[in-house]
């Protein structure tokens, strides 16, 4: 399969097709999403919870998340490697850009940093720098005590105008890719419309430009009740490499997320 780059997804925006990214942090679990199709896989810093069994991703480190990437990266086969800057990455520019590059160092092809509009210098550094970045808006789970809990976000008009306008300020300042996570499916929409870079969803509805879910979400290994936007694929497939297969397949073909996984 030809590698996934920056500009296979922007061809797929401009195709109106979607595309499939899926969390994996190690180098079996790559080769199996990859060999399933799948265009990006993410080395998320929810491993803090679904590997290392913490609350929340907050605990986790630059160094946590360079030692997945570098396993993920010997198993990305023609994926794209996407990677997560980890809690108070972001804390300044300075910091984004050394975390960035021990990011990059360690295997990453797109570097994802949670936050808003504040964080556009760091982002134009990072991408004058030739590092490219995923901004990920809505809910953003580096912040979930302020937000008072795992809560959809941009309910209301004045919420959601924000978060429409953070994504125009980022993409301005240099932001080649947006993820958005829990917002109203009407949201998802409006923002992928608005902006010519692709736009990842999780829990964003059916029309954003590629869907994401965590692995463990999509083998049905989720502690506690699921998330609304989550959905079991090895409950049918039986076995990893079928579920995987069918998660990319129901992105594809748009039959994933229905109705009942949106907000
Ligand atoms: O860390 C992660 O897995 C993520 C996804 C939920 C998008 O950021």
């Amino acid at each position: 399969m030809k590698p996934v780059t920056l500009s296979t997804l922007q061809a797929y925006k401009r195709a109106g097709e979607t595309f499939s990214c899926l969390t994996a942090y190690d180098a079996s679990f790559a080769q199996a999403a990859s060999h399933a199709g799948i265009d990006v896989l993410l080395v998320g810093d929810s491993l803090g919870m679904v590997l290392q069994g913490h609350t929340s991703t907050l605990p986790v480190t630059v160094d946590d998340i360079c030692y997945h990437t570098r396993c993920a990266a010997r198993g990305k086969g023609h994926s794209l490697l996407m990677v997560d800057l980890p809690f108070m990455s972001n804390a300044s520019t300075q910091r984004m850009l050394e975390d960035g590059a021990a990011l990059m160092r360690a295997g990453a092809e797109l570097v994802k940093v949670e936050g808003e509009a504040w964080m556009a210098e760091g982002i134009r550094e990072l991408t004058r720098r030739g590092v490219p970045v995923c901004a990920h808006l809505g809910l953003t789970p580096q912040a979930v005590y302020q937000l008072g809990g795992y809560k959809v976000q941009g309910r209301d008009t004045v919420q959601a105008e924000r978060i429409l306008q953070d994504a125009k300020v980022l993409v301005e300042a240099g932001a080649s890719v947006i993820l958005l996570e829990c917002v109203p499916a009407s949201l998802g929409k409006a923002i992928t419309d608005a902006l010519d870079v692709p736009v990842i969803g999780i829990g964003a509805g059916p029309d954003t430009d590629g869907q994401i879910l965590v692995m463990h979400d999509v083998l049905g290994v989720t502690h506690g009740r699921p998330p609304r936007f989550v959905k079991n694929f090895m409950a049918d497939a039986g076995n990893i490499q079928g579920a995987f297969q069918d998660f990319h397949e129901a992105v594809k073909t748009r039959t994933f997320p229905a109705p009942e996984h949106c907000f």
